[in-house]
């Protein structure tokens, strides 16, 4: 039986086995997806035990997207631009190569059709980002690729939104990102204009999560917000969703970039449909 996995940190509630492994079962495909639970040194030395010849190719997930691309022996370039991989496929069992891919585009991508935001009309507006990690690369990476060039990042560490600024405006000259802590008062400024909100902050239901009184009175009512949570409704987007905004959580995003990834290690297409089900019925059993 061949193997895949998700590596990253603090995955244990992740849905992906649940997801992978009912689409393996359902294709007969003999392979098992498995999580591997993992620390920066953890992380290194998976490598050096991973038996290529019984991998079929991995997920990644935080904190490692950017880290894992230093193992690689091909990535594909939207991935390159984006600078974060999550998914890698074993290419040639001979030499022990692995590509990378990044489906959270496509993840993003679906969503942010599914909210109307990619229509000509919608691109005409700002975006706001909240976060700077992996996820939030993606996402940047999907608005300018798409046709938006009105970007404000909003991260609680600044300097990583900087970072993020400063590539994606090389890649593409005649966009306008801007940086900004991620307070009240920053994140009252910038949505007056926007049309689309894309919250990327990890545990944004946490105590910490720094926007605590969310005043949307200043939005216009054709915002979109798009939060890529999916465990249980963020208190941002039940904000956002009874202000009367569109809203849309992260499973649709989560389904979209498992079936990718299934997709790229199997060379066949995904039982999107069930995936789907399957995700939904483990969330429901785990409330
Ligand atoms: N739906 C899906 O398919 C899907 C796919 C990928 C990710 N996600 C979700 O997206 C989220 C981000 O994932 P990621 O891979 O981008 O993670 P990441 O690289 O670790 O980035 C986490 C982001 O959250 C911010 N953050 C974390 N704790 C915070 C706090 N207490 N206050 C303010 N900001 C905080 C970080 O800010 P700093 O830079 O200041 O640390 C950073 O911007 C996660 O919740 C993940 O589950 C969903």
């Amino acid at each position: 039986m061949k193997k895949a996995f998700l590596l990253g940190r603090g995955i244990s509630n992740s849905l992906s086995p649940a997801i992978q492994n009912a689409a393996f079962r359902k294709l007969r495909i003999n392979a098992a997806y498995e999580l591997e639970d993992l620390n920066r040194r953890s992380f290194a030395s998976f490598f050096s035990s991973l038996s290529i010849s019984d991998t079929i190719g991995f997920n990644v997930t935080s904190p490692f997207k950017e880290e894992i691309m230093s193992y690689l022996t091909a990535i594909d370039p939207r991935s390159k631009s984006i600078g974060a991989v999550n998914t890698v496929k074993i290419i040639d069992n001979q030499i022990g190569g692995m590509m990378g891919f990044n489906t959270d585009y496509d993840g993003i991508f679906a969503a942010l059709r599914r909210l109307g935001c990619l229509r000509e009309s919608a691109k005409q507006k700002s975006a706001v980002v909240l976060g700077a990690g992996g996820a939030s690369r993606a996402s940047i990476y999907v608005l300018l690729n798409n046709g938006y060039s009105n970007l404000t990042i909003l991260n609680r560490t600044v300097s990583k939104a900087r970072v993020l600024s400063k590539r994606f405006e090389s890649l593409f000259p005649k966009s306008e990102i801007e940086i900004a802590p991620l307070t009240e008062a920053k994140f009252a400024k910038s949505i007056e204009n926007c049309g689309l909100i894309i919250n990327t902050i990890s545990k944004s239901n946490s105590r910490y999560f720094p926007l605590k009184k969310l005043d949307l009175s200043r939005i216009a009512s054709k915002t979109a917000v798009f939060d890529l949570g999916y465990k249980e409704e963020s208190t941002f987007l039940k904000t956002a969703r009874r202000s009367g905004l569109k809203t849309i959580d992260g499973l649709l995003m989560l389904v979209t970039q498992a079936a990718k990834s299934f997709e790229i290690w199997t060379g066949r297409k995904a039982p999107f449909d069930l995936m789907m089900a399957t995700a939904k019925s483990v969330l429901q059993h785990s409330v």
